[in-house]
C-alpha cells in the first residue's frame, strides 16, 4: 500500500461525524467468501436466483436452508480481522460514528463495534417464513430441514434480506441520515453494485462529505470518491488508525 495522503489524515483529524459502509471485502481476510470476486466469489459458483430469493425458498426450502447452514458454519468459524478491529478503534475517536454493513456475518459486532446497522440482516438469526416472527435462540433439531418456528409453526429461514425483499426500514433511514450528515464517508470492501446500499456514498458525496474508498480494485463508487485507497481493508484501516494515533 502507498503512503496515506496527508490531506486525508488532516480531514480525519478535523472530522466530527464519520459514517462507514462495509461489504463482503472486509471479511475476506477472515476467510468469509465475497460474492462477486472472480473465482472465489459465491455468485461465481452459485446462482443467486436459486438460493437467495423468497421464491427459491418456497420452491426448495431444504436446499436453501442447507446452503445457508453451510454459510453460517463458515461465519461461525470466522474471527474478526485487523480491518474489523481498526473500525472499533475508529469508533472510539469520533463523537458521531455510524457503521452500516451489508454483511450478514456478524463480525463487526463480534469485534466490538457498538453502533452497527445491519442493512442485509444477520445469518446468525432466524425468523418465520410466513410471519417474519424472529426466533429466540437456536433452531430446534430437525431431521427434515428446515425446522419450524416453535410458536408460529411456519418454516424457519435466515433473517437475511433476499433479492426482491425490502431492507429493514429503520436501519436504512439511519444509514441515510448518517451519510447525509457525515464529514467523512468510508466505503470499504464493497463492489458498490447493490442498491440501495450503493447509493449511500453517493448521498454522502452530494451532501458534501469527503468520500474515501478502500478496495483493492476500482468500483463504480471510485468516481465519487475523494480518495481511493487501493489495498486490503485489513492493511489500510490499521494504517489509518496508527497514523491518527501519532
Ligand atoms: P461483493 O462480493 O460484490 O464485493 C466485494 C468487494 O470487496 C469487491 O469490490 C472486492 O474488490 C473487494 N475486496 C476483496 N477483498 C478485499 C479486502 N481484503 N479488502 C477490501 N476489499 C476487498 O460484495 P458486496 O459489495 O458486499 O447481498 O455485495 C453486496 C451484496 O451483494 C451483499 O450484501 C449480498 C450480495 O448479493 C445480499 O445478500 C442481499
Amino acid at each position: 500500500m502507498d503512503d496515506l495522503p496527508a490531506q486525508l489524515l488532516d480531514a480525519l483529524r478535523k472530522a466530527r461525524r464519520v459514517a462507514v459502509l462495509t461489504g463482503a471485502g472486509i471479511s475476506a481476510e477472515s476467510g468469509v467468501p465475497t460474492f462477486r470476486d472472480a473465482q472465489t466469489g459465491l455468485w461465481a459458483k452459485y446462482e443467486p436466483t436459486q438460493l437467495a430469493t423468497p421464491e427459491a425458498f418456497a420452491r426448495d426450502p431444504r436446499l436453501v436452508w442447507e446452503w445457508y447452514a453451510w454459510r453460517r458454519e463458515l461465519c461461525s468459524a470466522a474471527k474478526p480481522n485487523a480491518g474489523h478491529l481498526a473500525l472499533v478503534e475508529l469508533e472510539k475517536r469520533f463523537a458521531d460514528f455510524t457503521l452500516t454493513t451489508q454483511n450478514v456475518d456478524g463480525l463487526h459486532l463480534l469485534a466490538g463495534s457498538r453502533r452497527v446497522l445491519e442493512l442485509h440482516g444477520s445469518i446468525r438469526r432466524y425468523k418465520c417464513f410466513d410471519t417474519g416472527r424472529l426466533l429466540e435462540g437456536e433452531p430446534p433439531h430437525c431431521d427434515n430441514p428446515p425446522p419450524r418456528h416453535p410458536q408460529t409453526g411456519g418454516m424457519l429461514r435466515p433473517d437475511v434480506v433476499w433479492f426482491g425483499e425490502a431492507l429493514p426500514e429503520a436501519a436504512l433511514m439511519e444509514s441515510l441520515r448518517a451519510a447525509r450528515e457525515a464529514d467523512i464517508y468510508l466505503t470499504i470492501g464493497t463492489s458498490a453494485l447493490v442498491y440501495p446500499a450503493a447509493a449511500l456514498p453517493i448521498e454522502a458525496q452530494r451532501a458534501g462529505a469527503t468520500v474515501v474508498e478502500i478496495n483493492p480494485t476500482e468500483t463504480p463508487c471510485s468516481k465519487f470518491a475523494t480518495f481511493s485507497l487501493r489495498g486490503k481493508a485489513g492493511e489500510v484501516l490499521p494504517a489509518i488508525v496508527q497514523a491518527l494515533g501519532e
